[in-house]
């Protein structure tokens, strides 16, 4: 099952896209870690996304989607995948679909983190990154320990986008270009879900576990009714009877 984890700024996508990938067989795509990637590539792009970033604007929708498509069309990722600040611009959201269809998957799920503003704020103010476990913390509401974290301290860093002139700018570029998709994925029937941010982490994870659990169970019933049990009797029948009827 692929899913869309969405929400403002700071609103705890990557927190939760951590819980999910610790408990269910699935693997989250950020775009903004990926480009972040891309930055230290020190290549002419990275220094353009590096500008784009900190100013709290959005990258071009072209660097973005190709960037997906890598990951897409790889079998290994094939339908478990967690988009994380993906899609963000209505024409992602279409990319998306489109190219979902092409590698014959679907997205099951998306999540809309509800956060208030700011809550936001103070969120990204206090994150802290482990730069090697790529852990998220937050030195008010969740600080790094020797329970929950293992990498030497040195490891922690602040991103450079999280400042409060960027973060307005980001929340801005938010509710212009981004939160307009939410429309788009409401009128598809089931599949979002609201979930409200600014309760305690454990809280939110309780709530996003339960409703995959369910259409986990939901997705198995699906394919023991949609398997094709007719094909597989007369195989192991085919099977059987030219085992015991060996043709001559
Ligand atoms: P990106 O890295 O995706 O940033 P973002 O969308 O602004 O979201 P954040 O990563 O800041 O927040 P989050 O929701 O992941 O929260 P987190 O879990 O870390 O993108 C960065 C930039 O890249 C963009 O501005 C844009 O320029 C570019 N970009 C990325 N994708 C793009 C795309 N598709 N198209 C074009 N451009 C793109 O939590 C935040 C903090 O809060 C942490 O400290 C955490 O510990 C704490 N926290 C989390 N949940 C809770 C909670 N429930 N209670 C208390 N604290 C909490
Ligand atoms: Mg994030």
């Amino acid at each position: 099952m692929n899913l869309i984890i969405f929400g403002p700024p700071g609103a705890g996508k990557g927190t939760q896209s951590n819980n999910i990938i610790n408990n269910f067989n699935l693997k989250q795509v950020s775009t903004g870690d990926l480009l972040r990637s891309e930055i230290k590539t020190q290549t002419d792009l990275g220094k353009k996304i590096k500008s784009i970033i900190n100013n709290g604007e959005l990258v071009s929708d072209d660097v973005v989607n190709t960037l997906i498509r890598k990951i897409i069309s790889d079998p290994k990722n094939f339908n478990r995948l967690i988009f994380d600040g993906y899609p963000r611009t209505i024409s992602q959201a279409f990319s998306l679909e489109k190219l979902l269809k092409e590698f014959n998957q679907k997205i099951s799920i998306v999540f809309n983190l509800k956060v208030d503003k700011d809550v936001v704020s103070k969120r990204v103010n206090g994150r802290v990154i482990c730069i090697r476990c790529l852990k998220i913390f937050n030195v008010y509401l969740n600080p790094p320990n020797s329970k929950n974290h293992k990498c030497e301290k040195k490891y922690l860093e602040k991103r450079t986008d999280d400042n409060s002139k960027t973060i307005l700018n980001r929340y801005e570029t938010y509710v212009a270009e981004s939160k307009p998709i939410l429309d788009y994925y409401n009128k598809k029937e089931g599949l979002l879900f609201e979930i409200d941010g600014n309760q305690k982490i454990a809280e939110i994870y309780d709530k996003i576990k339960g409703i995959l659990e369910n259409i986990s169970d939901w997705h198995y019933v699906c394919f023991l009714y949609k398997f094709p049990w007719k094909n597989l009797t007369s195989l192991i029948y085919g099977s059987y009877s030219r085992y015991q009827y060996p043709s001559r």
